[in-house]
């Protein structure tokens, strides 16, 4: 009698298990599959099925195919996504102000500075201060330098005078782009390409695996490798879907996710890289290289947006950054 039960019980747990249904993670965003955060997605739903063996099944919409920019934040926050790498420039408008410390202009001369502020505790004191918004924050990953774009040579500051900038929906950018005599316009970023194309914006500044790969060397003729500025995400997400997960299921994740971080900040500069190749070989963009004098005239002319935007993110949160990068704002 007892063995039938047994029996009966283990066949249960076999077809239950059979008929499970994974639990699906949508993950949404907003640049092409070949970018640094196209393949680290794509690396990490492969790393989570794997773990959980089966258990998760992570969905991946690149290219805005599910929301755009603003309203993929808000998805996240009802859940109708569950995982989302929003550039950080995008949480300022979230209330998260502090976020914006990573669009000061010059505020890292390289991935190392850099990662001594995502990997460190500034990061993750950052990345904690999402959670009253319903937001866990799980990792950061890489794109990289941003690099001004126009159809007119770009080799000083007082060239893009007047002009109007596409930048992302950050105050920072904004106080950057007037601080060279730009007009800002914050636009979404599936947007960009035909806004470039049908004049609606003069220029652009990207990290040249997101111009690349949207295409953007076809209505851009000219390219100048400022590397004024830092463009990266912070994987993010919902924190009641998060929470809700069982543990052991959590801990897979969460080994995913670590991989898919090494995997992303691994291949980012590589990315863009090959992405430069890709402008050059197109011959549809020209791309200058300035000199140090002439990127130290940009430097020169964004510094005042260190003061004047101190407010904004918070003086004691800036004064974190300078202390991890070495930057002098003086
Ligand atoms: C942008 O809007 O320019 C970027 O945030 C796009 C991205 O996700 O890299």
């Amino acid at each position: 009698m007892k063995l039938k039960f047994v029996l009966a019980s283990a066949l249960l747990a076999i077809g239950a298990s059979a008929f499970a249904q994974p639990v699906v993670i949508k993950f949404s965003h907003v640049v092409a599959a070949d970018t640094p955060k196209g393949k680290a997605s794509e690396f990490f739903a492969k790393k989570a099925a794997e773990l959980t063996k089966g258990a998760v099944k992570v969905e991946v919409y690149a290219n805005s195919a599910l929301y755009k920019d603003k309203e993929e934040m808000e998805a996240l926050q009802i859940g109708s996504v569950q995982m989302l790498a929003p550039s950080l420039a995008k949480f300022g408008p979230l209330g998260v102000k502090e976020f914006e410390s990573f669009d000061f202009p010059f505020m890292f001369d390289d991935f190392a500075e850099l990662h001594k502020v995502t990997q460190g505790p500034v990061g993750a004191a950052l990345l904690a201060k999402l959670e009253p918004k319903g937001i866990k924050g799980l990792a950061y990953w890489d794109n990289g330098f941003k690099s001004f774009s126009a159809n007119f040579s770009i080799k000083a500051p007082a060239d893009l005078k007047g002009k109007k900038l596409r930048i992302q929906s950050s105050k920072v950018l904004e106080e950057q782009i007037r601080s060279i005599g730009g007009i800002p316009q914050v636009m979404a970023f599936s947007e960009v390409y035909q806004a470039l194309q049908t004049g609606v914006v003069d220029g652009t500044e990207n990290p040249i695996s997101n111009f690349y790969t949207q295409k953007m060397h076809e209505v851009q003729k000219h390219l100048t490798l400022t590397n004024h500025g830092y463009l990266g995400y912070a994987v993010i997400v919902n924190k009641k879907f998060w929470d809700g997960l069982a543990a052991p299921v959590r801990t897979q994740l969460e080994q995913a996710m670590k991989e898919a971080t090494v995997y992303a900040n691994k291949i980012a500069q590589e990315e863009n890289d090959m992405s430069l190749e890709g402008v050059k070989k197109s011959g549809k963009t020209t791309v200058y290289a300035p000199t140090k004098e002439e990127r130290d005239a940009f430097k020169k002319a964004m510094a005042p947006v260190h003061t004047k935007m101190a407010d904004r993110v918070g003086k004691e949160t800036l004064q974190m950054f300078y202390k991890e990068t070495g930057f002098n704002p003086n």
